[in-house]
């Protein structure tokens, strides 16, 4: 299939160059932010070890903004609590996704914008301004990456069939961390060659999508923190599943290429 061809379909849906458009606009407030002398000055704590800036706030209210003007009868849902109820469509959004990072000027986080359906996820975007990367995906539709000036790229997961090949990587959220979230890590890194935490949930699970990681598990996300991410690892051929291997009825999540997941989920759930 020409991937070039597919992706100007994909951007003919108005809500899908909506949202492309958007998040990297998002993505350059953010590089703004930044890069001024008030990023790290406005650090606040929204509870033990979980932090907000005012970037969290104003790239908030920028999304929220800019979704109400265009489709006035969408909801809205934002990790800084902005809320608006709607109809059909939501939107769903973490204006940053990497906060602690933002918060000590370590350059490594992204935007997360998704588009619901009723129940379901149809479109996920996660930007990364600071490589000048954005991940996309549409239900049905595939997955891809753009990259500055070059031609949009399909995303598909990797072909890493064991452990012993793996890259993994884990977050961990604060204070809901439990013993049993952190054995597993000792266990996998007996094995595999490495377990990463960038600090941003939604970079990992685009970087499954792309087949730079091979899996990524996290317990006690929520679902600004994975709407978009997760559709991109589905639509890039991956799976997604709870930590134990099952749907997903809560944000506790596993997302892998599909090759490792039982692997994964037994190293995760072993006695
Ligand atoms: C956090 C990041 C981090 C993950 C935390 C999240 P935030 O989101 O995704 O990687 O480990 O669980 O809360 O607070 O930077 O939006
Ligand atoms: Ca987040
Ligand atoms: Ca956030």
């Amino acid at each position: 299939m020409d991937a070039d061809r597919t992706f100007e379909d994909f951007l003919s849906d108005p809500y899908a160059a909506f949202a492309v458009d958007l998040a990297r606009r998002a993505g350059e407030r953010l590089m703004a932010l930044f890069a001024g002398a008030a990023a790290d000055k406005e650090i606040r704590l929204k509870g033990p070890a979980n932090l907000v800036t005012r970037a969290d706030r104003e790239v908030e209210a920028f999304l929220l903004q800019a979704v109400t003007a265009r489709f006035p009868d969408h909801g809205y849902l934002g990790e800084e609590g902005a809320r608006r109820p709607g109809g059909e469509f939501r939107w769903v959004a973490d204006p940053l996704d990497g906060t602690t990072n933002f918060a000590h000027r370590v350059p490594v986080f992204t935007v997360s914008l998704a588009l619901q359906r009723r129940d379901e996820i149809v479109l996920g975007v996660v930007c990364d301004p600071v490589l000048r990367e954005l991940f996309v995906a549409g239900r049905g539709r595939g997955a891809w990456v753009l990259q500055d000036g070059a031609v949009p790229r399909r995303l598909e997961v990797s072909v890493t069939a064991r452990l012993e090949d793996a890259l993994l990587a884990t977050g961990f959220s604060g204070t809901k961390v439990r013993p049993e979230h952190l054995r597993p890590l000792g266990r996998f890194l007996q094995v595999v060659h490495g377990v990463r935490n960038t600090g941003s949930a939604a970079l990992h699970l685009a970087y499954v999508a792309a087949g730079r990681l091979d899996a990524f598990w996290e317990a006690g996300l929520n679902l600004w923190d994975v709407a978009a991410g997760l559709l991109l690892v589905e639509e890039a051929g991956g799976r997604v599943s709870d930590i134990h291997g099952g749907p997903l009825r809560s944000w506790d999540v596993l997302a892998s290429n599909g090759h490792l997941h039982e692997a994964v989920v037994a190293v995760l759930n072993a006695p």
